[in-house]
């Protein structure tokens, strides 16, 4: 039984053979582990402006190669439950951080009942994550435009065709759909969707997280405050782990 589940997975094309060293599918998960030692995390590394800190840890990500250094785990709450899933982000600044996403999706829905969303950066090649969260709001359709325009024509006519989120009775529809819209922007010019453009996640909290050996880790909390001179500033706290 244990033989043949092992040669169904060397044999499965969704799943590529596993790298030499690697542990085998059948191994008690509960004793895979790692002990983080790749970094540390001191009060005195951090920039006193949390964007700037996410802008540094970003960039090493980035230049470490990471898969999908950009890609983050969006959590929305419709007010009675949960869900999350992945968005690439695509800009930020002081006033926020922004992806795009078809505007009647789930997760629009759930922003339109609900804007406190959370943001987590899963930086597990650096022993790292970051989370953000602060409420969401679309942006202006200029600047939905201006992304969308930069967008490859694919993804361009890929934004017709899905409407994200709604039951399909099969694969066959989505295809079929996609010959429609090719047809109708044959000529090259494709429209924003007016059911597509971005979100802004303003930040009203972050969490800077460091692995550390023993699961001594390093974390740090990123609050707003005012100063003496009633200008926003960050107050930060190193958390437990
Ligand atoms: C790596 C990765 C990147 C993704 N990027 C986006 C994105 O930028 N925007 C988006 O709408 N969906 C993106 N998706 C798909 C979403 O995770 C999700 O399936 C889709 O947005 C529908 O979510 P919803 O039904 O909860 O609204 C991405 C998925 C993965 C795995």
């Amino acid at each position: 039984m244990k033989r043949r589940a092992q040669a169904a997975f060397a044999k499965d094309p969704l799943n590529p053979i596993a790298p030499m060293g690697a542990p085998s599918p059948d191994q008690d998960i509960a004793a895979l582990r790692r002990n983080y030692q790749r970094a540390s995390l001191r009060s005195v590394d951090l920039d006193a402006d949390p964007v700037e800190q996410f802008r540094r840890w970003l960039q090493q990500a980035i230049a470490a190669d990471l898969q999908e250094a950009t890609a983050m785990v969006l959590s929305t709450f419709d007010g009675k439950r949960p869900s999350s899933r992945t968005v690439l982000l695509k800009a930020f600044d002081q006033r926020g951080f922004v992806f795009f996403t078809n505007y009647g999706s789930r997760k629009a829905q759930d922003i339109a009942a609900q804007a406190n969303v959370s943001l987590l950066f899963p930086w597990y090649g650096l022993e790292r994550q970051v989370a953000i969260m602060g409420p969401a709001e679309r942006i202006s359709t200029a600047e939905s435009l201006a992304y969308f325009s930069s967008r490859p024509f694919g993804s361009r006519l890929g934004a017709w065709v899905s409407q994200q989120s709604e039951v399909i009775s099969s694969r066959h529809i989505l295809e079929m759909k996609w010959q429609e819209i090719q047809r109708r922007f044959a000529n090259g010019e494709v429209p924003l969707p007016e059911f597509w453009g971005g979100f802004r996640v303003a930040p009203i909290e972050f969490e800077f997280w460091q692995g550390r050996e023993n699961r001594l880790n390093d974390r740090f909390r990123y609050r707003p405050q005012k100063d003496s001179n009633h200008e926003q500033t960050w107050c930060i706290e190193r958390l437990s782990p």
